[in-house]
């Protein structure tokens, strides 16, 4: 089967950054920071990006560039006749459930294109964009219509297999988003009030950390980074032979926690300014936001820059996303491109309108006293992401072994890195404890 299409053009790390930045930054990140404490959230966070974001990465690349193959496939191909595909199918599950909350959400940033293309925020308050907010979920179904344009989107990117030109623009647009993203935080932090944000996100009171918060920060950095569930080895299979993994892991996790504390240094300033309270869950971007907008020069050419920029974000994402079904169905199950996107877009959309119907208030869709939002989201980041990476690196360490370590991490010998050796022991060893122990912990 040919590798070619989706990927073959493509750079790998605009496409691996793609898919890392997103909402799970601007979005996600700030509000994982206010439900767990602030700054001593952020430190662990810190701390687990740091030690296990580009070992888990290039345990995934490694997968991926080795088998050529789809999760599913290359579970198969390098290890045959073993319970290993189980992680692939996972994977795949995994993306159909990430997709279906993560696309009402993107869908939202369409409203607010719209929104703010109708200079729909100028001078109101605070509590009337709040309330609009909650007007807007209780409008259930417009959530679910806007979900389905930017799925169908997404499927029609991925069919079309113009991903590469789409990543080409990302590379573009997504370093303006930084520099929105910087005068933004100028704004926010010469706000009134605004040092208390400052200090909430900076400061950590460690007495804040538990079983709790420490899963929680393992679950957004492994969201972050799109890591466990095997993006990044369908990534990792278009990634080219003379490729450097390891500088890609390196320049991605950067640019990715530099993105999600920067989207911090905006929110929390300005929430505590304008009075949002840091547990506000997406009330804390979806109303801050525009507040601050209101209360800039240009605001309103900025505020319809932004919202397009994270929709573009959020694009790149998904894209990501639906790739992992669509390249699993292709290769696994033998369709052709056309029918996969179509089947798998579809799967989306079907469990996607429960995530956005779910948020209306008295909807009755709950699980175990969760929306179903709320619950795919905790069931992915929390559950499948970890025990994904967490046999990710198992496989790499002990099924796959330091040869074949080696040869795919030095290009067949053609790179000099002098700390492989270091890596592979991170993989083999201190990955696997570090996320068993976290996840055990967080759990009982
Ligand atoms: N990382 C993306 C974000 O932060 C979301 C995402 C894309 C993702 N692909 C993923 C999360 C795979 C987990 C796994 O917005």
């Amino acid at each position: 089967m040919s590798r070619d299409g989706f990927g073959s053009k493509l750079g790998i790390i605009a496409a691996a950054a793609g898919s890392a930045v997103g909402l799970g930054n601007i979005y996600r990140f700030p509000c994982e920071v206010g439900n767990n404490g602030g700054g001593a959230f952020l430190a662990v966070y810190l701390l687990i990006v740091l030690c296990l974001g580009v070992p888990v990465m290039l345990s995934e690349f490694i997968i991926g560039r080795r088998a050529q193959k789809n999760p599913v496939g290359a579970f198969k191909l390098l290890k045959p006749r073993s319970g290993w595909p189980v992680i692939g199918y996972m994977g795949v599950i995994c993306a159909f459930i990430i997709m279906a909350f993560y696309s009402t959400v993107a869908g939202w940033t369409l409203e607010y294109i719209v929104k703010a293309v109708g200079n729909d925020f100028q001078g109101k308050e605070l509590a009337v964009i709040e309330q609009e907010f909650s007007d807007f979920h209780n409008q259930g179904w417009r959530n679910v219509l806007w979900q389905f344009v930017f799925i169908f989107l997404t499927g029609f990117v991925v069919f079309k297999g113009v991903a590469d030109g789409i990543e080409k623009y990302a590379k573009i647009l997504m370093p303006l988003l930084v520099i929105i993203l910087l005068v933004l935080g100028v704004r926010a932090v010469t706000l009134p009030g605004a040092r208390e944000g400052l200090s909430f996100l900076f400061h950590p009171d460690f007495s804040k950390i538990n079983g709790s918060v420490v899963i929680s920060a393992l679950g957004q950095a492994f969201f972050s980074l799109s890591m466990g569930m095997g993006v990044l080895i369908t990534y990792g299979s278009y990634i080219k032979k003379d490729d450097n993994l390891t500088s890609t892991a390196i320049s991605v996790t950067l640019a990715d926690t530099l993105i999600a504390v920067l989207a911090g240094v905006v929110i929390f300033p300005a929430a505590f300014s304008f009075g949002v309270q840091p547990t506000a869950g997406m009330g804390l971007v979806f109303s801050t936001l525009p507040m601050i907008f209101n209360q800039m020069a240009g605001g309103y050419f900025f505020c319809i820059i932004f919202f397009v920029l994270l929709a573009v974000a959020a694009l790149t994402s998904t894209i990501s996303l639906l790739e992992v079904i669509v390249a699993f169905f292709v290769e696994e199950w033998h369709l052709s491109r056309r029918w996969a996107t179509v089947l798998a877009s579809l799967g989306c959309m079907a469990l996607g309108v429960f995530a956005s119907l779910s948020l209306k208030s008295g909807s009755g869709l709950t699980i175990g006293g969760m929306s179903f939002f709320d619950r795919l989201d905790m069931v992915s980041a929390k559950i499948l992401l970890p025990i994904g990476a967490l046999f990710i690196v198992i496989f790499v360490g002990w099924i796959m072994g330091k040869k074949t370590f080696n040869e795919e991490i030095t290009n067949e010998g053609k790179l000099k890195l002098s700390v492989k050796g270091a890596i592979y022991f991170i993989i083999k060893y201190l990955a696997p404890i570090a996320i068993a122990i976290i996840f055990i912990k967080g759990f009982f």
